[in-house]
């Protein structure tokens, strides 16, 4: 069996790409584990999940914590003693500074719900609908100092339709954000990301043939 790299994913909220990953891991298709799930608030549902994955959980709270660097810096203490190779951020809902970063360069991912960059900070879906976009999607990204602005891994594309709602918007992203982020987490876990600058390429990534994106996604006579 292929060695498996050790992640340590961050979380804040209801942690559905963590589940995604656990998943991805339990079934064996991709070459990582979660050793540890970190949560900055202690009523985040993706702790539940966690457990019932039989992962050891950890919260750390904000309050106690002068500087975001000092909190920061209890994180990378907890991130060192599991022997984490990756950090993986999904829905933590915190800067994080270069204490962090320096830690683990090009070693931390996020996913963002948006075509970065367009779109970053809070309620991405939102601003998509706002500035009438039809098309949105996802981002995977390595994490730099710039907020939502790092390398970006992989991205994947949803129509934006008529009748969407921010909900229905953001559960078609999320769809997607499920698929692309164990592929990421897999891409790295082989090897295959080299950093050049800006760009992210993947080694030995066959080009699709027959690829093809429309819009309307209705038909308009
Ligand atoms: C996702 O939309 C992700 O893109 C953003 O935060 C949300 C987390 O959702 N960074 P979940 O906790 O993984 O369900």
């Amino acid at each position: 069996m292929k060695e498996r790299i050790r992640l340590g994913v961050l979380v804040s909220g209801s942690g559905t790409n963590l589940q995604s990953i656990l998943d991805a891991s339990r079934a064996g298709k991709i070459d990582a584990e979660v050793v540890v799930v970190i949560s900055n608030r202690p009523d985040a549902y993706a702790l539940e999940r966690a457990k019932r994955a039989g992962v050891e959980t950890v919260v750390i709270e904000s309050k106690g914590f002068a500087t975001r660097e000092d909190y920061d810096r209890e994180l990378v203490k907890v991130l060192k003693k599991h022997n984490v190779q990756l950090v993986v951020l999904a829905g933590f809902m915190r800067i994080v500074t270069s204490v962090l970063i320096q830690e683990f360069p090009m070693r931390i991912m996020n996913i963002h719900p948006a075509l970065l960059p367009s779109f970053p900070g809070l309620h991405a879906q939102r601003k998509a609908l706002e500035y009438g976009v039809k098309f949105s999607g996802c981002t995977v990204h390595f994490v730099t100092e710039d907020v939502d602005a790092g390398p970006i891994i992989i991205q994947a594309v949803v129509p934006v339709y008529e009748n969407d709602t921010e909900e229905t918007l953001r559960e078609r992203i999320l769809e997607q954000e499920h698929r692309i982020y164990p592929q990421a987490i897999q891409l790295f876990s082989e090897g295959r990301l080299k950093v050049e600058g800006r760009r992210v390429r993947i080694i030995n990534c066959d080009e699709p043939d027959n690829f093809k994106i429309e819009n309307p996604v209705v038909k308009v006579v």
